[in-house]
């Protein structure tokens, strides 16, 4: 038996040693494909202050956020336009105070923000009417709910150190999995057509994922970038697996890797253009 795969064959002519050696290393890189994304959502949940893993999460880890709470948003955005501009004017001035706990109720002032929150928003705001309408209007009926949503954010991105550390740690080690991957999915029997796209897919999506973490310093539409760039490595990286798997235990070819000419028809390709394709 030859040291490199008997043409047409695959790895599936390799000796058992050999292919149950190959096997059990893929299982332990799924194991780790699977541990990756467990703990990238454990690892940024927590990143934009907000229950659950979203987008922002990586935009706060990557590139930061700043942005005023969504309270804020809404008056600045003159929402609702039945508000009196004095009464907006003093809930602006008490979300910028840094007082917003203390003053929420405070007799001091000259109306309270609760009394204006209570005359002006309720009737609409209510958990009720919220549920009614099946739509996110927050609801401001407890001061629990308006923290919520009174406090601007500010999320400060992972320090430049940290992500150089990061990426040093990562680019050097993805890369070399990826590479090792297309050198064992390059030594099955399934034709280069097939297999050459999902090998683009995850050389490109590294370098995406990689150099988006970069870029989202710049800016935070890299974020995207980086999530779509991250699935399509995994993905992708998980198919190539797959099909070296099935190259090491399915037992013959299951199509002849080149294919008999039928000289009949005309629009057939000549067998030097298939070699050529596959
Ligand atoms: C006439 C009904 C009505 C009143 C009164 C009203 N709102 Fe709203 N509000 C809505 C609706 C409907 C939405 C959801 C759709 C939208 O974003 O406009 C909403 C959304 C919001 C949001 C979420 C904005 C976002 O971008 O998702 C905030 C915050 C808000 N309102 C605050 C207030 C405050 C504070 C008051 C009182 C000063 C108030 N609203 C008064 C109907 C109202």
């Amino acid at each position: 038996m030859g040291a490199l795969p008997v043409a047409g064959e695959g790895l599936h002519s390799q000796p058992l040693g050999i292919r149950i050696g190959i096997s059990a290393l893929i299982v332990v890189l799924y194991i780790g494909l699977l541990a990756s994304a467990a703990h990238l959502v454990s690892h940024f949940e927590n990143r934009d202050e907000r229950p659950g893993f979203t987008l922002d999460d990586v935009t706060g880890a990557y590139h930061g956020i700043d942005s005023p709470g969504l309270l804020g948003t809404a008056l600045e955005r003159g929402h609702p336009e039945t508000l009196p501009v004095a009464h907006k004017d003093l809930l602006l001035a008490w979300l910028t105070s840094g007082r917003i706990v203390e003053d929420y109720d405070s007799l001091d002032l000259e109306i309270p923000p609760a009394e204006i929150i209570d005359q002006n928003c309720l009737e609409c705001h209510t958990r009720a009417a919220g549920a009614a309408r099946g739509t996110a209007i927050p609801p401001l009926e407890y001061f629990d709910e308006i923290k919520e949503i009174a406090f601007s954010r500010k999320v400060l991105p992972t320090p430049i150190k940290v992500l150089a550390a990061s990426t040093h740690a990562h680019a050097l080690a993805l890369s070399i999995q990826g590479l090792v991957v297309i050198a064992l999915v390059c030594m099955t029997r399934w034709r280069r057509r097939w297999i050459s796209p999902w090998c683009a897919i995850m050389g490109l999506g590294l370098v995406g994922d990689v150099g988006g973490w970069w870029l989202a310093r710049f800016s935070p539409s890299w974020t995207m970038c980086i999530m779509v760039s991250g699935a399509a490595y995994s993905l992708a990286q998980g198919i190539l697996l797959a099909s070296v798997l099935a190259d090491l235990w399915w037992p013959r070819a299951m199509e002849p890797t080149v294919e008999p000419v039928v000289a009949t028809k005309s629009k057939s390709k000549s067998r030097s253009d298939m070699e050529k394709e596959s």
